[in-house]
């Protein structure tokens, strides 16, 4: 009888040694950019009070009301694995007093994030983000400059079908009129409205615009625009963003739907989304402003903006286009027979002190599986070290591409690879 299996937890999934070279080459350029833009690494826990996302991140959004994956721990405390990068980040902002030390921070992170919605292609129950904050700039300039960090990175890794949508949400001024507007629009509808979308009339009547409730969707198509409810500070703001966009040559497209998921926003909001090879998860990065959000966390009032982009969105992007990056062995090392075994181990070592990468034989086979092998794994040079070689001293070094054969002395062998590695050569 054979064991059970235990598989993965559904939703959440395994990133395979295929596919980590081009998550890789993903977060190697996310982090490049970054450093054009002066965004310095944090790296908050995964793990949160509950409380912070319920503050932080709004009791009727979707993120909060059913997706957290909430416990109690040993201590009796409620805490939440993340479902997102800003609350925490925000948390540990005020927590450092950071506004003390240049109120002006500009932070990234990469990591897991955690949401309990029904899996799909691009919408996992884990999946990760590459996301970034800007504390500190009230001025149209920083939602220009973290626009056009998102925009540079997702060039500069390729992605070419993107097009980014913008709009605003006007700020505390502005909000009043606005939802009142939506109240008068949806009320009508409130008999028809489902349990759960009749609430967010009462409580939060923004919530309703990214409802998925087909009535509710029907409904919205019909909504008034927060772009014609914007205050005179915020309707300038919006300009200022827009032109700026438009003088670095960044295109977008504004429009209206974009109030994102998340209470937390103001003013500018923004999505990137894909035309084509995503289906009905397209959004691949998305963010804006949240200015009011570290006051509301306990921090001096702070203006902030910022964004987060899925990787599984970006990796399905770019997996039909970016060849896998390889980094196949400079040596195979083959080994015949137990006395050569451990000289092997000695000369394998020697080659990698000198920072060529080899792929030591560790369960001997016969020569011809040997050579296979080193064919497989598209090594530059293999040899075979067995009783002969180390009678001899010397062992021929065959280059895998031209099958060209040199004979080379075992002593001689790392630094003979280092020179023919070396870029001049
Ligand atoms: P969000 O729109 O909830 O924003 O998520 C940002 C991105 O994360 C989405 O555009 C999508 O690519 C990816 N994503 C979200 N949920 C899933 C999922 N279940 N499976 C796969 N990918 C997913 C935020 O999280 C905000 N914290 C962004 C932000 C930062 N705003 C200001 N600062």
């Amino acid at each position: 009888m054979s064991a059970t299996k235990i598989h993965a937890v559904k939703g959440m999934n395994d990133l395979l040694p295929e596919q980590s070279g081009l998550w890789q080459r993903i977060e190697e350029s996310a982090r490049r950019t970054f450093g054009l833009y002066g965004f310095a690494e944090i790296r908050t826990p995964l793990v949160e009070n509950t409380a912070l996302f319920v503050r932080g991140i709004g009791e009727e959004t979707d993120v909060v009301g059913k997706e957290m994956y909430t416990f109690v721990d040993r201590g009796g405390e409620s805490l939440t694995l993340r479902p997102e990068g800003t609350a925490g980040a925000v948390r540990s902002y005020v927590e450092h007093s950071r506004h003390a030390v240049d109120p002006i921070q500009k932070w990234f992170y990469i990591g897991p994030m955690f949401r309990a919605e029904a899996p799909q292609k691009g919408r996992y129950r884990q999946f990760h983000q590459i996301g970034a904050e800007l504390f500190g700039v009230s001025e149209p300039g920083a939602d220009i400059e973290l626009i056009a960090v998102v925009h540079r990175l997702l060039s500069a890794v390729g992605v070419k079908n993107v097009v980014l949508r913008l709009n605003s949400l006007g700020d505390a001024e502005s909000r009043p009129a606005y939802r009142e507007a939506l109240v008068k629009h949806f009320e009508p509808h409130a008999a028809r409205l489902a349990d759960t979308d009749r609430r967010r009339l009462d409580k939060n009547p923004l919530r309703l615009l990214d409802s998925k409730d087909p009535v509710t969707v029907e409904i919205a198509r019909g909504a008034p625009s927060t772009l014609e409810y914007l205050s005179p500070a915020s309707k300038a703001h919006f300009e200022a963003v827009c032109a700026g966009l438009t003088a670095i040559g960044i295109p977008f497209e504004v429009d209206p739907r974009i109030v994102r998921g998340l209470d937390y926003y103001t003013r500018t909001t923004f999505e990137f989304v894909a035309t084509s090879g995503l289906g009905s998860q397209a959004t691949v990065a998305g963010g804006g402003r949240y200015d009011a959000m570290v006051a509301e966390l306990g921090g001096p009032a702070t203006p902030a903006i910022g964004f987060a982009l899925g990787l599984e969105r970006l990796a399905l992007l770019l997996e039909g286009e970016s060849p896998q990056v390889e980094r196949p062995p400079v040596l195979f090392l083959g080994v015949l027979g137990d006395a050569a075994a451990l000289p092997a181990l000695k000369l394998a070592e020697e080659v990698r002190a000198r920072g060529l990468p080899v792929e030591l034989t560790l369960k001997p086979t016969g020569i011809a599986k040997q050579f296979k092998r080193a064919d497989r794994l598209k090594a530059r040079f293999a040899a075979v070290l067995g009783d002969g070689e180390l009678a001899s001293g010397s062992v021929k070094l065959k280059a895998m591409g031209t099958g060209e054969e040199s004979l080379v002395p075992l002593v001689e062998l790392a630094s003979h690879l280092a020179r023919a590695t070396t870029p001049e050569s």
